[in-house]
């Protein structure tokens, strides 16, 4: 009803705006036209698109607007870009009469407002890009109306409430991301059903609850990224079978348990792992090795303990190995092998095992055999005793000793030597 009458006013205030010959040209108003300049007449400044006018340009020629070219869809809105055009204002709920519209790209501008539910009339809509914004309140759960969406890209707004269970409807979605918004309360289990998606991204919300086990079953997940919320538990195990999943970040979280010793044989395809400040616990699953495309394993700030497997650099694209302040231990030859086994790795560019219970008292050789990449090497707060290898420098490029970031020593006998060797 108010959208009926939204629609009628605007249409009265055209007619009178119109001077007989602008509007002899225009024969008629379809609702695309009308939802079109009712959007418009929200935004501010609505200057930005200067050929959305009543002229003689047909509205399927206005700047940022496409037009089907089928029997079906000629005349009618499939596509409207708006982006990165510094508009402020709301969002009319008149955008619920393009109903044709498969792309609708709002982003990169400082809309304000709450999402208009009207969007759920829009179902043919894929594509639904409103990140970068202000806007406020709930994502309506009416959005689960829109079947056919492929890509809801919601990211950095304001939003807040909860995700609506019923996104889990949407069978054909490939891609949600949420991220830095203040999104609260769990993460519904009905994610579960969204058997298409790739990309799940969380990022710097207000989530808590544990991470529904339900997710296990999306088998085509590549990038799953909740770092930055409040969840807690155990990370299921059915996460861990998902072998597609290349992207794997969980930090600044409360996960706590123990990694499947099985992990590295299952999540075959994995990249990056990042899971920094939890609570994680146990040892490193020797199976981590058997992930050949790992890159990088960023687990900083857990309570993981045992010793790291000692054919670690089997896995040569390796290049960010971040283990600092955690309970790892290394006492006997065997248990430093994972320093030889590294210099595998020729892409390595940051090694930090500071603050962990590593026991040395000389530091091997080996460490002068590990990559020239080699950036950062962090060995700080362990039982190392010793002096640096003298090739070191010579091997991994080491210029000078840039950084005392930490103020903390090593317990290096021959040489006072910061903490962090930033090596250049
Ligand atoms: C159409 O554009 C012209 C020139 O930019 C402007 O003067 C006029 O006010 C516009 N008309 C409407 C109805 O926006
Ligand atoms: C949407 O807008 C953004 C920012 O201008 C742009 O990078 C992106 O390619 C657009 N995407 C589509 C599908 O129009
Ligand atoms: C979405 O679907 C529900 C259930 O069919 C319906 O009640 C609601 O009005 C629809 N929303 C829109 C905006 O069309
Ligand atoms: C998120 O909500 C909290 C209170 O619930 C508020 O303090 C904070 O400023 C909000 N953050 C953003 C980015 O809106
Ligand atoms: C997932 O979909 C199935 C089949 O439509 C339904 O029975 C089930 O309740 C859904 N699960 C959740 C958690 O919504
Ligand atoms: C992982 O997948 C295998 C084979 O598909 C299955 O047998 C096993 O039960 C699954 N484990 C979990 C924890 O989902
Ligand atoms: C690593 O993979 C090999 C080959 O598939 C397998 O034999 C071995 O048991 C795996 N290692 C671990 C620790 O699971």
């Amino acid at each position: 009803m108010v959208f009926f009458f939204r629609t009628a006013a605007l249409l009265l205030q055209l007619f009178l705006l119109s001077t007989p010959k602008t509007f002899a040209k225009v024969t008629s108003y379809t609702d695309d036209h009308l939802a079109l300049l009712s959007i418009k007449a929200e935004f501010q400044p609505s200057n930005s698109f200067p050929s959305w006018n009543i002229s003689d340009l047909h509205f399927c020629q206005w700047e940022g607007v496409t037009c089907g070219s089928s029997q079906d869809t000629a005349g009618r809105v499939t596509f409207l870009d708006l982006s990165n055009l510094g508009l402020t204002g709301t969002m009319s709920p008149d955008v619920g009469s393009l109903t044709f519209l498969r792309t609708l790209n709002l982003s990169h501008n400082n809309l304000k407002g709450h999402l208009p539910e009207e969007l759920g009339r829009l179902s043919h809509l894929e594509s639904l890009l409103l990140w970068q914004n202000s806007l406020e309140g709930r994502i309506p759960a009416d959005l689960a109306n829109c079947s056919n969406l492929l890509r809801l890209s919601l990211g950095s707004n304001k939003l807040t409430g909860e995700i609506p269970a019923e996104l889990g409807t949407l069978r054909k979605l490939l891609v949600l991301s949420l991220h830095n918004n203040n999104i609260s309360g769990s993460i519904p289990p009905s994610l579960g059903n969204l058997s298409s998606l790739i990309h799940l991204d969380l990022v710097r919300n207000q989530l808590s609850g544990t991470l529904p086990l339900s997710l296990g079953r999306l088998q085509r997940l590549k990038h799953i990224s909740v770092t930055r919320n409040r969840l807690a538990g155990e990370i299921p195990s059915t996460i861990f079978n998902i072998s597609s999943l290349s992207r794997l970040y969980l930090g600044y979280n409360f996960f706590s348990g123990v990694l499947p010793p099985d992990m590295g044989n299952t999540l075959v395809n994995l990249e990056v792992l990042q899971a920094f400040r939890n609570l994680l616990e146990g040892p490193i699953p020797i199976s981590i090795a058997n992930a050949s495309k790992l890159r990088e394993i960023v687990m900083p700030y857990n309570r993981l303990s045992g010793t790291l497997p000692g054919d670690i650099g089997k896995l040569t694209h390796l290049s960010s190995l971040s283990l600092r302040n955690n309970r790892l231990e290394a006492r006997t030859a065997e248990d430093w092998e994972f320093l030889n086994s590294l210099a595998k790795c020729n892409s390595l560019q940051v090694l930090d095992l500071s603050y962990n219970k590593l026991e040395l008292g000389v530091l091997p050789n080996s460490i002068i055999k590990l990559s020239t990449q080699l950036r950062l090497l962090g060995l700080a707060g362990n039982n190392i005793y010793g002096s640096i290898p003298a090739d070191i420098g010579r091997s991994v490029n080491l210029g000078s000793y840039v950084s005392h970031r930490h103020h903390s020593f090593n317990y290096w006998h021959a040489s006072k030597v910061p903490s962090y060797l930033v090596i250049e």
